[in-house]
């Protein structure tokens, strides 16, 4: 019986070539939507307002702060000049989770609160200039309706933030607000998302990146558009004819995606029904999730862990992702480490081989999915720019800048992500589109952007 379900689940979640193609096809067709007009695809395909990329001549004093991965981060950076970067970087923190459904001014009092912290332990040869601001570039990871490139509205909140008061606020405003609350002389110069970032960090080094990804505990992609094939694009054409678009792929949807009905209720259940349908199949806030609900369910309707249901399955998000790939890559012989995290994470004991072994197929359905979408989404992103074939014989270089937990520290997922993507490319193609991964693109990404677009460049012109 249990075996039953894991059958039907695995051939629900089953995605070979021809259906990611479809996938690949309906996210171009929506690229193309969110393009045209504001409210036209599930894809926002947001203006970022970054119309030129970091060169590496980027010099002076900058900061970055980092809101919306797993920690919390504030980073400071000299540039030289050069790509001559020197990195401090303050410990990672974990944004606690009474925060992240709170009110606005608790969220953003902790966050100036922190860099205030950060900057007060400096000495004074970290100080840019005498008499100038510190210049600060905010990573925010959620979708923002980007009013200048140091300005923005929060749209909604994913990977569960839930704060009512600031959805439809400048995030820039309520951070410069906090600022002020503790005194802190800090300047914004820039408002990017991550995959923003993390593509102008990867430019810095490698001048043929034209797109990233943030593969993490939410998932989405940016790239860079010809500014004259954005038809919602009012504004002037920029010098460099170019714009990045942030897609916020995570709520991207197409009838072509296998969902299951165990998709359908972590959806139904979560803090943002009907949102995020690709990222609840691919990001590492839900693998973990689906595994537990399938599991679940061999519990109740198989008595897969015996005649009792084991109490801690029954708790939402109890199982995470980076316990899933532990399970996953365990190569022992009896599959001890299965065994071990069965016990301490769910209290399921003396667990049989072929139980653990059953464990092992469902992580593999899991990521084998998500990886392959993954792919296949990024194949849309080389199809819309007109990078998936080789034309007229010119081999044309596509590098693609990667971050996030998920990416770092999934070592299947990551593999099964790039062979899907070459298979899809075909060999000859394939050749010229490399992944990199881009380690605090996005932090460095977020300093150089400030950087560039510095209150006080025009004074040294
Ligand atoms: C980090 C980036 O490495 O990855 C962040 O610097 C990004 O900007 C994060 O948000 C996403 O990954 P995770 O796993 O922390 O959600
Ligand atoms: C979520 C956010 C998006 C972010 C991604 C990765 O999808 O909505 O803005 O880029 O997570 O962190």
């Amino acid at each position: 019986r249990a075996m039953g379900i894991v059958r039907e689940f695995q051939d629900q979640c089953d995605s070979p070539i021809g259906k990611l193609r479809h996938v690949a096809d309906a996210m171009t067709v929506e690229m193309h939507a969110g393009l045209a007009s504001e409210g036209g695809s599930k894809l926002k395909m947001i203006i970022s307002y970054v119309d030129n990329l970091p060169t590496g001549d980027e010099e002076g004093l900058f900061y970055a702060l980092d809101l919306g991965g797993t920690n919390f981060r504030v980073i400071r950076v000299h540039l030289g000049g050069k790509k001559d970067v020197i990195k401090q970087e303050l410990e990672a923190v974990s944004i606690p989770p009474h925060l992240m459904t709170g009110s606005s001014h608790e969220l953003f009092d902790f966050i100036a609160a922190e860099l205030a912290k950060f900057v007060g332990g400096e000495d004074e040869n970290s100080h840019p200039f005498p008499g100038r601001h510190r210049e600060l570039g905010f990573t925010f990871s959620f979708p923002v309706r980007q009013k200048s490139i140091a300005s923005g509205t929060l749209i909604n909140w994913t990977k569960g933030f839930s704060i009512e008061d600031v959805v439809g606020e400048d995030v820039v405003g309520e951070l410069t607000k906090a600022m002020e609350r503790v005194g802190l002389d800090m300047h914004v110069a820039t408002l990017v998302n991550d995959t923003v970032g993390t593509l102008a960090g990867g430019r810095y080094y490698n001048p043929d990146v034209i797109a990233a990804v943030v593969l993490g505990t939410g998932s989405n992609a940016a790239y860079v558009e010809r500014a004259n094939a954005i038809p919602k694009w009012h504004g002037p054409l920029p010098k460099s004819g170019e714009m990045v678009i942030n897609m916020e792929w995570g709520n991207f949807w197409s009838s072509h995606l296998p969902l299951t009905e165990y998709d359908h209720v972590l959806d139904v259940e979560s803090m943002n029904p009907g949102e995020q349908i690709f990222e609840k199949m691919i990001s590492g806030m839900y693998l973990a999730e689906i595994l537990r609900r399938v599991m679940l369910r061999m519990a109740e309707e198989a008595e897969f862990f015996g005649d009792m249901v084991p109490p801690k399955l029954k708790i939402p998000f109890i199982l995470r992702t980076y316990h899933m790939y532990t399970m996953h890559d365990d190569t022992s012989a009896d599959l001890k480490v299965v065994g071990n995290k069965l016990r301490d994470i769910l209290e399921i004991s003396n667990t049989s081989l072929e139980m653990r072994k059953a464990i092992v197929e469902l992580c593999d359905t899991i990521a084998t999915r998500g990886a392959r979408l993954s792919a296949a989404g990024i194949y849309g992103i080389l199809k819309k720019l007109g990078r998936d074939k080789v034309r007229d014989g010119e081999k044309q270089k596509s590098v693609i800048a990667l971050d996030g937990g998920l990416f770092e520290l999934y070592t299947k997922f990551r593999e099964c992500m790039k062979n899907t993507l070459k298979e899809l490319l075909g060999e000859e193609v394939s050749e010229n589109v490399v992944i990199i991964h881009s380690n605090d693109g996005s932090g460095i990404g977020a300093a150089l952007l400030a950087a560039s677009h510095s209150q006080y460049l025009e004074v040294e012109e």
